[in-house]
C-alpha cells in the first residue's frame, strides 16, 4: 500500500504537470498571428512589426511560413527555432541581427526560403547554415558581411539563389565557394566593394550560373570558359569606366539578357560589351541619355539576335529618324518614362515584327503617326501621356491589336469610327480621361473585347444601347459619378459580363437587367439612397440570379434599406458591405441567399443583432462584423453557425463574451476581438481560460488586449486578469485533491497495519450507537433483565446453575442466545439486539469465552454501553480464576476488571448464596441513576 500510494503520488504530479504544459501549447500566440487560410495545413505565422527583441517561444511546430521582419531581434540562437521542422519560409528581414549561433537552423529540414536581409551580420561562419539541406533561396542583402567561411555553404546542396548585394565583400575569391555550388543558378552581388571580377581569381572550372548581378568593378575579365550557361547579366549601377575583357566571344555564348544603367560609362565600353554579347536577345538600359543621340540603341540593334529593347528613364525627348534604324527585327520596344514629346513620322522603320510598344509615361500630346503602319502590333501602351484626341483612321491598320491602354490622358472625345477594324482587341483601358459621352463609340464594333475600364471618366450621359454590341465583354469598370441622366437598360447586351465594377453617386438599380451571367458586382457609391421608384429600390438585384459576389461600399450610408434588398440573389456566396445596412438588419434579410458563405457588415452602426438573422444562412464560413457598435455577441449562441471558421468582431463595444457563445461556434479557428471594451470581471473568466487553452481557435493578438473596465483595472492586460480573484485554480484543486488522496491512502495503510483490531471495535460501536438511538427514539422498553453472554463450553454451568437460580429463584427474565435469538437474523444484529433490549449483560468469563470471537464482540458492545453511555450494564462473572498475564491480550476485559468489581465463582466456594445475592444486587441496580426505572421490574423483587 505504501508503494501504491507513492506511485499514485507520482502519477498525480505528472498529470498536474501536463495540465500546466497545456498553456504553452495554446493556439493564441503571444506576439504573433497565424494568418487565416482556407487550407488548414497552411500555417503561416507573422510576427512582423511587433517590436520584438527575441524570437517568440510559442511559434507552432507545424508552421509553414514565419515572418519576423521589421523587429529588433539582435541574435538568433539554437533554441529559438527548435522543432520548426515543417517551416518552408523564414523571413527575418530588417532586424538588428549581429549573431547567429552555429546549428541555429539545424531543425529546419524543410526550409526553402531564408531571408536575412537588412541586418548587421558581419560574417558567415562555418556552421551557420548547418541542416538547411532543402534551402533554395538565401537572401543576405544589406548586411555588413566581409567574411565568408569557405565551408558555410556546404550543407546547402540544392541552393539556387543567393543575394549578397549591399555588403562589404571586396575580393571575388570570397564568393568562390558560392560560384562552385553545382545547383546555384542566380547570384546577386551588387553594391559590394569588389574592384576586380576576374575569372582567374575563381578556383572554379565551370559554373552553372544562369544569372549574375554585379556592379562597380574596375575590371571585368573572363579568360576561361567558366560561365557556359550564363543567360542574364545585370550590370546596373556601374558608375566608373571599366575594363571589359572577354578573351573569347564564345565564353558568353549563352548570354541572352543584358541589363545596364548609368551614364558615366563611355560609349566605347558599351560598344565593347555589346560586341562580346553576340547572342543577346534582350537589352535593357536605364539612364543612358548621353549616348542615345550617338546611336547607342542602334549599336545594340546590330546584334542580329536582339528582339527586345527597353530604354527607360533616359530623357529621350524626341525619337529621331535614325535613332532606331537598325532595329527592324525588334519584337518588343519599351520607351517608357522618357519625356518623349515627339516622334519622327518615320522613326520606327519597317518594324515588321514588332508586337509590343510601350510608350507609357511620356509627354506625347498626339497619337504618334509612326505607329500607324505597324500591322503586327499586339500591345500598345500610351498611358500617362497628354493625348487629347482619338481620331480616324489612326488605329485602322493595327488589326492585330489585342491590348490598348489609353489611360491617364486628356482624351475628351472619341469619334465613333476610332475603334473600327480592331477586330482582335480584348482589352481597352480608358481610365482617367475626360470623356463626356459615348455616341456610337462601341456600336457594332469590338465584338471581341473582354476587358473595358472606364473608371474615372467624366461621362455625363449613360444611354441605353451604348454597350449593345460588346457581347464578349467579361469585365467592365465604369464610373457614373458625374452621370446625371441614366437610361434604363443601359447594360443590355452585355450577355457575358462576369465582373461589373460600378462607381457613382447612387446605385442604378434598374440597370442590372440583361446581366444574366454576372458573377461579381462591386458597387462603390457615395449614397445608398435612391430616387427611383419603390419596387426597383426594394429589390435592386432581383435580376442577378447568377451573382456569386456582391461588394457594396457606401460613403454616406442610408438607414432605410428594404428588407427584400437581397431578393433574387439565390447564388450569392460573398456579401461584403461597408456602411450599407445601417443601424439594423431585418430578421429575414438573408432568406433569399441560402448559399451565403462569406459575410461582411462593417461600418454600419449595428448595435443589436438577433439570432434569427443568421438562421437562413447556416453555411457561413467567415463573418466580419467589425466597426459596429455591438455590445453583446449573445445572438450568436442561437444562430446555429456551426460551419463558421473566421469571425471578426473587432472595433465594437463588446465587454463580456459568454461561454455559451463560444460553445455555439464549434468550427471557429480565428477570432478577432481587438478594440472592444472588454471587462476584467469574473464574467469574462471563462473567455480568458478558453483563449489560453483552446487548441483550435486563435484569438488574434489576445495577449495585447487590455481591460476597459472596471476603472481600477483599466490598461492592464486582459489575459492576466483573474488569477487570484475568480479562478478556482484547477492546478491548485488538482494539488489539493491529490495530496488529500495520498494522505488518505497513507492513513488507511497505517490504520490497517497498526489498529486493525480497533477497527472492528469501532464498527460495532457504531452499530450499537445506531441501534440505541433508534430504540430510544421509539421509546421501546427493555424486554429482558439481562442478556447472558457465554461460551457453548460453559453451557452446562449456565443451564445447570445460573438459569435455575436467577430465573427460577430470583425471577429475572434472562436472554440466552440458544433460546432467545431470532433464527435467520444476522448474528451481529441478534447480539446488538439482545444487549440493548436487556437492561444488563452478564458475561460468563472462562478461558473458552476469551478465545471465542463472538463472545468478545458481546463484551465489546456491552463495554461500549458502560464506557461511552456511562451506564452500569455489565456484570462479569469469572467461572475460573484467570491470571492477569493471561488476561493481558484482552485489554477491554482487563480494563473492566480494573475498573469495576467482578464476581468469581471459584472464590464463592461453598457459599454460593452470597454469590447469587451479589448478582441480585447488581441486577437490581439502576443502569442509569438519572433514568427512572420504569421498564421491567425484578419479578422476585
Ligand atoms: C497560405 O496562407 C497564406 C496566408 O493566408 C497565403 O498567403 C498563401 O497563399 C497560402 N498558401 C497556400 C499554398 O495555400
Ligand atoms: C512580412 O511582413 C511585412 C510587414 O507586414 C511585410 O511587409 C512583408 O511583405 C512580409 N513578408 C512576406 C514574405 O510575406
Ligand atoms: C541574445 O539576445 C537576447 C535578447 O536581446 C539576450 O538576452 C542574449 O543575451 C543574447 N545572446 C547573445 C549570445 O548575445
Ligand atoms: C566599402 O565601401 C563603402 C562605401 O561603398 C565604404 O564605406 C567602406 O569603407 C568600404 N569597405 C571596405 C572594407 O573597403
Ligand atoms: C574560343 O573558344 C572555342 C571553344 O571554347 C574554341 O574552339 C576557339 O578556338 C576559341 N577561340 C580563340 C580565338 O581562342
Amino acid at each position: 500500500l505504501f508503494i501504491l500510494s507513492l506511485v499514485l503520488l507520482l502519477l498525480i504530479s505528472l498529470l498536474s504537470f501536463l495540465f500546466h504544459c497545456e498553456h504553452s501549447l495554446a493556439f493564441s500566440l503571444k506576439d504573433c498571428t497565424i494568418l487565416y487560410s482556407e487550407n488548414s495545413k497552411n500555417i503561416s505565422v507573422t510576427c512582423a512589426k511587433r517590436h520584438l527583441t527575441a524570437i517568440p517561444d510559442d511559434i507552432p511546430g507545424n508552421a509553414v511560413s514565419l515572418n519576423l521582419s521589421l523587429n529588433g531581434i539582435s541574435n538568433i540562437s539554437k533554441v529559438d527555432l527548435r522543432g520548426l521542422s515543417k517551416l518552408e519560409a523564414l523571413y527575418v528581414k530588417n532586424n538588428w541581427i549581429l549573431q547567429i549561433d552555429d546549428g541555429t537552423f539545424a531543425d529546419l529540414v524543410e526550409l526553402k526560403v531564408l531571408d536575412l536581409g537588412e541586418n548587421l551580420l558581419t560574417a558567415l561562419t562555418k556552421n551557420m547554415f548547418q541542416g538547411l539541406s532543402k534551402l533554395e533561396t538565401l537572401s543576405l542583402d544589406n548586411n555588413i558581411i566581409s567574411f565568408i567561411s569557405p565551408v558555410v555553404f556546404q550543407p546547402l546542396v540544392i541552393l539556387r539563389l543567393v543575394d549578397l548585394s549591399n555588403n562589404y565583400l571586396h575580393q571575388i575569391s570570397d564568393i568562390d565557394y558560392i560560384v562552385k555550388l553545382p545547383t546555384l543558378q542566380h547570384l546577386i552581388i551588387t553594391h559590394n566593394n569588389f574592384t576586380l571580377f576576374q575569372s582567374d581569381d575563381l578556383h572554379v572550372n565551370t559554373s552553372n550560373l544562369l544569372t549574375l548581378s554585379l556592379d562597380s568593378v574596375k575590371k571585368f575579365s573572363i579568360t576561361r570558359d567558366i560561365f557556359p550557361h550564363l543567360q542574364s547579366l545585370d550590370l546596373r549601377g556601374w558608375s566608373k569606366d571599366i575594363e571589359w575583357e572577354v578573351s573569347n566571344k564564345t565564353f558568353l555564348r549563352s548570354l541572352t539578357r543584358l541589363h545596364m544603367s548609368e551614364t558615366s560609362l563611355s560609349f566605347d565600353v558599351y560598344r565593347a560589351i555589346l560586341q562580346t554579347a553576340y547572342s543577346l536577345q534582350e537589352f535593357q538600359m536605364d539612364n543612358i541619355q548621353k549616348w542615345i543621340d550617338d546611336g547607342l540603341i542602334d549599336v545594340a540593334c546590330q546584334i542580329p539576335s536582339l528582339r527586345t529593347v527597353d530604354v527607360r528613364n533616359s530623357e529621350i525627348h524626341t525619337i529621331k529618324e535614325h535613332m532606331l534604324q537598325s532595329c527592324s527585327n525588334l519584337v518588343e520596344l519599351n520607351l517608357s518614362f522618357n519625356n518623349i514629346k515627339s516622334m519622327a513620322d518615320n522613326a520606327l522603320p519597317s518594324m515588321t515584327q514588332l508586337r509590343s510598344l510601350i510608350l507609357q509615361n511620356n509627354e506625347l500630346s498626339e497619337l504618334p503617326v509612326a505607329v500607324q503602319g505597324l500591322t503586327t502590333l499586339e500591345v500598345y501602351d500610351l498611358s500617362d501621356n497628354v493625348i487629347s484626341e482619338l481620331y480616324c483612321p489612326y488605329f485602322w491598320n493595327l488589326k492585330s491589336l489585342t491590348i490598348l491602354d489609353l489611360s491617364h490622358n486628356q482624351i475628351s472625345y472619341i469619334f465613333d469610327c476610332v475603334f473600327q477594324n480592331l477586330n482582335n482587341l480584348k482589352s481597352l483601358n480608358l481610365e482617367n480621361n475626360k470623356i463626356m459621352s459615348f455616341i456610337d463609340t462601341f456600336k457594332d464594333k469590338l465584338q471581341t473585347l473582354e476587358f473595358l475600364n472606364l473608371r474615372n471618366i467624366d461621362i455625363m450621359n449613360f444611354i441605353h444601347g451604348d454597350f449593345h454590341s460588346l457581347s464578349s465583354l467579361q469585365y467592365l469598370c465604369i464610373d457614373l459619378d458625374k452621370c446625371d441622366s441614366v437610361d434604363e437598360g443601359g447594360f443590355e447586351g452585355l450577355d457575358n459580363l462576369q465582373i461589373l465594377y460600378l462607381l457613382g453617386d447612387n446605385y442604378f438599380y434598374d440597370h442590372f437587367s440583361g446581366l444574366s451571367n454576372l458573377s461579381t458586382l462591386i458597387l462603390n457609391v457615395v449614397q445608398s439612397q435612391s430616387h427611383n421608384s419603390s419596387e426597383q429600390r426594394d429589390r435592386p438585384f432581383s435580376n442577378l440570379q447568377r451573382l456569386k459576389k456582391l461588394h457594396i461600399k457606401v460613403h454616406r450610408g442610408y438607414y432605410d434599406i428594404s428588407k427584400d434588398v437581397l431578393s433574387g440573389l439565390t447564388s450569392l456566396e460573398y456579401l461584403i458591405t461597408e456602411a450599407y445596412f445601417m443601424g439594423s438588419l431585418y430578421p429575414d434579410t438573408f432568406k433569399y441567399t441560402p448559399q451565403l458563405k462569406h459575410l461582411r457588415i462593417s461600418y454600419s452602426e449595428l448595435s443589436v443583432l438577433t439570432s434569427d438573422v443568421f438562421l437562413p444562412i447556416p453555411n457561413l464560413i467567415t463573418l466580419d462584423l467589425s466597426n459596429n457598435k455591438l455590445r453583446s455577441l449573445d445572438f450568436l449562441a442561437e444562430a446555429k453557425l456551426s460551419a463558421l471558421r473566421w469571425l471578426n468582431v473587432s472595433d465594437n463595444e463588446l465587454f463580456v463574451i459568454s461561454e455559451t457563445v463560444i460553445q455555439s461556434l464549434p468550427g471557429l479557428t480565428y477570432l478577432d476581438l481587438s478594440a472592444n471594451l472588454l471587462t476584467c470581471e469574473c464574467s469574462n473568466y471563462g473567455l480568458i481560460q478558453w483563449i489560453q487553452g483552446s487548441k483550435q481557435t486563435q484569438v488574434v493578438n489576445a495577449h495585447q488586449y487590455t481591460c476597459s473596465f472596471p476603472v481600477s483595472q483599466r490598461g492592464k492586460k486582459f489575459l492576466d486578469f483573474g488569477f487570484d480573484s475568480c479562478r478556482i485554480d484547477a492546478a491548485l484543486l488538482c494539488f489539493l485533491f491529490s495530496s488529500s488522496l495520498v494522505m488518505l491512502t497513507l492513513l488507511a495503510s497505517f490504520i490497517y497495519h497498526f489498529l486493525r483490531s480497533h477497527l472492528t471495535y469501532a464498527y460495532y460501536l457504531f452499530l450499537a450507537f445506531l441501534y440505541d438511538n433508534k430504540r430510544r427514539k421509539k421509546g421501546i422498553p427493555h424486554s429482558y433483565d439481562a442478556f447472558v453472554s457465554y461460551n457453548v463450553h460453559d453451557e452446562a454451568w449456565v443451564c445447570g446453575e445460573l438459569l435455575p437460580e436467577l430465573e427460577g429463584q430470583q425471577g429475572w427474565k434472562l436472554c440466552l442466545h440458544h433460546r432467545d435469538f431470532e433464527p435467520g437474523k444476522p448474528i451481529v444484529e441478534n447480539i446488538t439486539d439482545a444487549i440493548y433490549r436487556s437492561r444488563k449483560t452478564i458475561c460468563v468469563i472462562s478461558p473458552n469465552y476469551l478465545q471465542s470471537e463472538w463472545c468478545s464482540k458481546e463484551i465489546q458492545m456491552a463495554s461500549y454501553r458502560l464506557f461511552d453511555e456511562h451506564k452500569d450494564v455489565l456484570i462479569m462473572v469469572f467461572l475460573e480464576d484467570i491470571p492477569a498475564n493471561q488476561l493481558s491480550p484482552y485489554y477491554q476485559i482487563r480494563s473492566l476488571v480494573k475498573r469495576s468489581s467482578y464476581l468469581s465463582w471459584p472464590q464463592a466456594g461453598q457459599h454460593t448464596g452470597i454469590f447469587w445475592q451479589k448478582i441480585r444486587q447488581a441486577l437490581e441496580r439502576e443502569e442509569n441513576p438519572t433514568e427512572l426505572h420504569n421498564g421491567t421490574s425484578p419479578a422476585g423483587g
